[in-house]
């Protein structure tokens, strides 16, 4: 389903919309606000106010409606609450859309609140009106029968300028989040490594991107043993695919940031299998590998003044007679020896070999990397749907990320790197192990990957808690979030601009 989005300085009483939201900030009287824009609806919003139901407080919607036949038939008010949080707002305009939407609205006009720049609320709007529609449907006959297909946002007419730049970025991050929730919620059957390397070069050829994807005898060239061990098990071929946006034009030195992403097409555990209970989910631990594909996409689209590699490590982890098993050793490309003591911890080993990858062959060096995979259920444990794990071994990349988090809608929170969690990763016959039991399993695996990135500025996101969800609320739709790809893109955003 396609929509149109516009930017217009026309007021609500011109607009050509069925249905119009109106952002109510916390102790705003809602009945003076609805008089003012002139539609009607004044009996309704007089009532929710006598009866101080509806009070502007964050998460509040309201969906007030006229006569039919009348201009605009549906009047939604969102709380915005009084903090000008930036993320209330987005999840308002999540919530709000879906309101006029199964209110049967197929145009609606939003006035932008003026609480922050016109840029910046236009951004915030866009992304949260766009994530909140959103719907996989490609497997169903019968397709949603509501659909909203064109969005007026009403500005001023002295910030047109400035809200429709706004807009178009905050479109921009909207269709890569989504491009991510897509690739997400296939299903394992389809979306294989070589799906994940097919979308990638598509993407590249759309935007300007340089995409190579090395094969299973580029990998064993290059004695990537870590991630062919976990590939053994399927009958699909791993891929590594490498995704570079090279600014044009720049004079002088621009930095690389490295941009890793687990891309696990199915998990089933292998020979050390999971539970049958909700396996089916691991058809989501790719979503890391699908944000840094989304983050690509992003980047070129802004043209960011930044150089940008996007290392996506594919696979499946299946088991097989030809399997990888617990005991076997591997050795990864760096020529650090892994004991595999479990086969299902295999995000660890494929990301391995990317980020060593990262750190040897990439020109120039890389300044920073990051990466982002669903990685650990003790990640889940820790921090639950509210935010990612962060760790990093650079307080300043750590710093910028954190930043980045919360404003962008995606927020991460950061867990400690000690010495003990790499005490605990040391094996008995080889260099390391793959796992160190459950306690403190986000960092001994986050230790893990440490010794894979040379010393190199890097961050980890562990996006186990936050790729995918249940809930149907706001900017959120059940299956996968598209998480990871607004504070990455942000983060490279501010990055470009220092
Ligand atoms: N993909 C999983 C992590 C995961 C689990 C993500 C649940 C989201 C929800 C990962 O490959 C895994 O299986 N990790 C193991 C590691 C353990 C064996 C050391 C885990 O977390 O249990
Ligand atoms: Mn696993
Ligand atoms: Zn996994």
């Amino acid at each position: 389903m396609s929509m149109e989005f516009r930017v217009e300085a026309v007021s609500l009483s011109r607009v050509a919309a069925k249905a119009a939201i109106l952002f109510v900030p916390k102790g705003a009287d809602p009945a003076a606000l609805v008089k003012d824009a002139g539609l009607g609806f004044v009996g309704a919003a007089r009532t929710i106010a006598a009866r101080a139901t509806f009070t502007g407080a964050a998460g509040q919607v309201v969906t007030l409606h006229e006569k039919p036949g009348s201009r605009i038939e549906t009047l939604v008010l969102a709380g915005t609450g009084d903090k000008g949080d930036p993320d209330v707002l987005r999840t308002a305009a999540g919530e709000a859309i879906r309101a006029a939407r199964d209110a049967g609205a197929t145009t609606v006009a939003v006035v932008l609140p003026e609480t922050r720049s016109a840029a910046a609320t236009a951004e915030t709007v866009v992304e949260g009106v766009r994530l909140g529609l959103y719907v996989f449907e490609t497997y169903k006959a019968e397709k949603a029968k509501r659909a909203v297909t064109a969005v007026t946002l009403l500005a001023p007419r002295a910030k047109l300028a400035a809200a429709r730049a706004g807009a178009a970025e905050g479109e921009i991050l909207a269709d890569s989040v989504l491009l991510v929730r897509d690739l997400g919620n296939e299903p394992g059957n389809v979306c294989t490594p070589t799906f994940l390397a097919e979308r990638a070069l598509a993407i590249g050829k759309a935007y300007g991107l340089d995409v190579r994807v090395l094969e299973r005898a580029d990998m064993a060239a290059l004695g990537m043993g870590s991630l062919l061990g976990v590939a053994r098990g399927s009958a699909q071929p791993p891929k590594l695919i490498v995704m570079t946006w090279e600014p044009k034009g720049l004079k002088g030195r621009v930095e690389t940031v490295a941009v890793v992403g687990k891309g696990l097409t199915f998990d089933s555990g292998g020979i050390s299998l999971k539970p049958g209970e909700k396996m089916e989910d691991m058809k989501f631990d790719m979503c890391g590998g699908a944000a840094t594909i989304g983050v690509l996409q992003a980047v070129a689209r802004l043209r960011l003044p930044i150089r940008v590699v996007g290392l996506v490590p594919a696979s499946e982890n299946l088991p097989d007679a030809d399997a990888f098993k617990p005991g076997d050793i591997l050795t990864a490309s760096n020529g650090t020896t892994i004991e595999i003591v479990n086969t299902d911890a295999e995000g660890r080993l494929i990301l391995a070999d990317a980020l060593a990858y990262a750190t040897s062959h990439l020109k120039p060096k890389p300044a920073a990397i990051i990466d982002m995979a669903t990685l650990t259920g003790a990640c889940v444990v820790a921090l639950g749907s509210a935010c990612a794990g962060l760790v990093s071994n650079d307080d300043r990349l750590a710093a910028k990320l954190s930043a980045a988090g919360d404003a962008s809608g995606d927020p991460v929170w950061r867990l400690p790197l000690k010495e003990r969690y790499r005490e605990q990763i040391k094996s008995t016959y080889a260099d390391i192990r793959n796992s160190a039991g459950r306690e403190a399993g986000a960092l001994t695996a986050a230790a893990f990957l440490e010794r894979f990135v040379a010393g190199t500025p890097w961050a980890h996101l562990d996006i186990a808690g936050t790729a995918w969800t249940d809930t149907n609320k706001g900017t959120l739709s059940r299956g996968a979030t598209g998480f990871g790809v607004r504070v990455v893109t942000r983060c490279l955003q501010a990055w470009s601009k220092k």
